[in-house]
């Protein structure tokens, strides 16, 4: 394959309909994070769903069935003495089409009925009578800070979890009631990673991952240093399809100002040395190490305390470099990763960030690293871009991953590594 064939196109940000084909009955139940469901069911609907609204009479007080009605391009369900159904069993109809009912906001209230397995009106008697192995139940609570912290709702939620609910987490921060704490929903893009989540396939479940991603920074003087143009976009990406396959993540990230993926531990580095350091501290735990970052090859020998001043003469800072440690070489050299692939090894996966040659220079750089598996891509068509293509270097040969947008060829490599690890040990 030449570099020109692994040139990204100039296609938009992934749009990719990664719900089409499902359908969610979204509930709605009382309270006021109900006009994050507005939001939420708009992002499910352009992620590919089918969107069947559900409300409570109390949702009904904080936004109107016309709202989700538009939303969701289908009428709102709120009285299970609703005519319209043919049999007038909306409730049994309804949860016999979902792929999974989302109840985003479940209140105290709604959570305690769940638990005592009430079915007063058509959203609590949906969730009962769904079929539970076809349509498993999310819930995303929203409620004050002191509800939420009530041994009642917490042992309702255990119960509801036992129950084989899925209960989504909360967020920490300002409440609508002016308090401050635990309870606030999760906003709608957040819960949209968490279904999305929800519905892929664990082949990593077990396992825990650890990956770098984006540039190094190293300091010239307090205000200045070099680095590179790595955007971190594919090293999160990558963090985020592990822990949608079941992974708990670790991403030890560079100067990048990207979201942390839901779900994903951040560990946040500026140097080569800063990011050696917390890789080698995190290995020691880790099955899967994927070095993604952009790691700057040198750093300035010393920084300077202060800043550099001009002195007026036209005379430039003569700047000695030194190399920075090989973190990859490193992790690789460790003895869980040289006794790959026994049981419990460490697998190390290598980047290789090149401008030509792909081929000759993945095979080259896999073996001077020392790792089974070596991804190539072409560095300057990638920077910063949304879109890449990749070749997956390993023992076996080489295989392609066509164009595709970053997310897409993260949840694929995710995949084919997940496909070469050895059979879970128990732990
Ligand atoms: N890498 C690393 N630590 C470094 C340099 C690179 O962990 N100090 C990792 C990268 O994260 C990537 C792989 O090594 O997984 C290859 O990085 P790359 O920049 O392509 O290669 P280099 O090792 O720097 O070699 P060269 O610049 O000569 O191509």
């Amino acid at each position: 394959m030449n570099a020109t064939a692994l040139l990204p196109d100039p296609l938009p940000a992934s749009s990719a309909a990664e719900l089409a084909g499902r359908h969610l009955v979204l509930g709605l139940s009382g309270g006021a994070a109900c006009f994050k469901a507005a939001e939420f069911c708009r992002l499910l609907v352009k992620a590919g769903a089918t969107v069947q609204v559900v409300m409570t009479e109390a949702a009904c007080q904080f936004i109107t069935p016309v709202a989700m009605q538009a939303l969701s391009g289908r009428p709102v369900y709120v009285s299970q003495w609703d005519a319209r159904p043919g049999n007038n069993m909306a409730h049994i109809n309804l949860s016999r089409e979902a792929d999974a009912v989302v109840v985003a906001p479940a209140s105290a209230d709604f959570i305690a009925q769940l638990a005592q397995g009430r079915a007063g009106e058509l959203l609590p008697l949906l969730c009962l009578a769904r079929p539970a192995d076809k349509a498993p139940l999310l819930l995303a609570p929203a409620m004050n800070r002191e509800m939420w912290a009530h041994p009642a709702t917490q042992r309702n939620l255990r119960q509801v979890a036992q129950d084989g609910a899925h209960v989504l987490g909360v967020a920490h921060g300002a409440q609508a009631c002016g308090e401050f704490g635990d309870g606030r929903m999760l906003e709608a893009g957040e819960l949209l990673e968490e279904v999305i989540a929800f519905f892929t396939p664990k082949p990593l479940a077990g396992r825990r991952v650890l990956v770098t991603a984006g540039p190094t920074f190293e300091a010239i003087d307090p205000v200045r240093g070099i680095t590179n143009l790595s955007s971190g976009k594919m090293g999160f990406a990558i963090a985020r399809a592990a822990r949608e396959a079941g992974a708990g993540v670790t991403l030890v990230a560079g100067p990048v100002g990207l979201p942390t993926p839901r779900g994903v531990a951040r560990v946040d580095v500026v140097s080569a040395l800063d990011m050696h350091a917390a890789a080698m501290r995190h290995a020691a735990q880790a099955d899967v190490f994927i070095a993604t970052a952009a790691v700057a090859d040198w750093r300035p020998a010393a920084a300077a305390a202060h800043k550099i001043k001009k002195d007026g003469s036209g005379a430039v800072p003569a700047l000695a470099f030194v190399e920075n440690p090989d973190i990859l070489a490193d992790v690789a050299r460790l003895p869980r990763a040289q006794s790959w692939p026994q049981p419990g090894a460490l697998y190390c996966v290598g980047f290789a960030a090149e401008s030509q040659d792909l081929l000759a220079n993945a095979q080259a750089k896999r073996a001077r690293k020392g790792v089974p598996l070596l991804v190539g891509n072409i560095g300057p068509a990638t920077f910063g871009k949304d879109h890449n293509a990749l070749l997956l270097v390993d023992e076996a040969g080489a295989t392609e991953l066509p164009r595709a947008s970053k997310r897409q060829l993260a949840r694929q490599l995710v995949a084919e590594i997940a496909r070469r690890l050895p059979v879970a040990q128990e732990r």
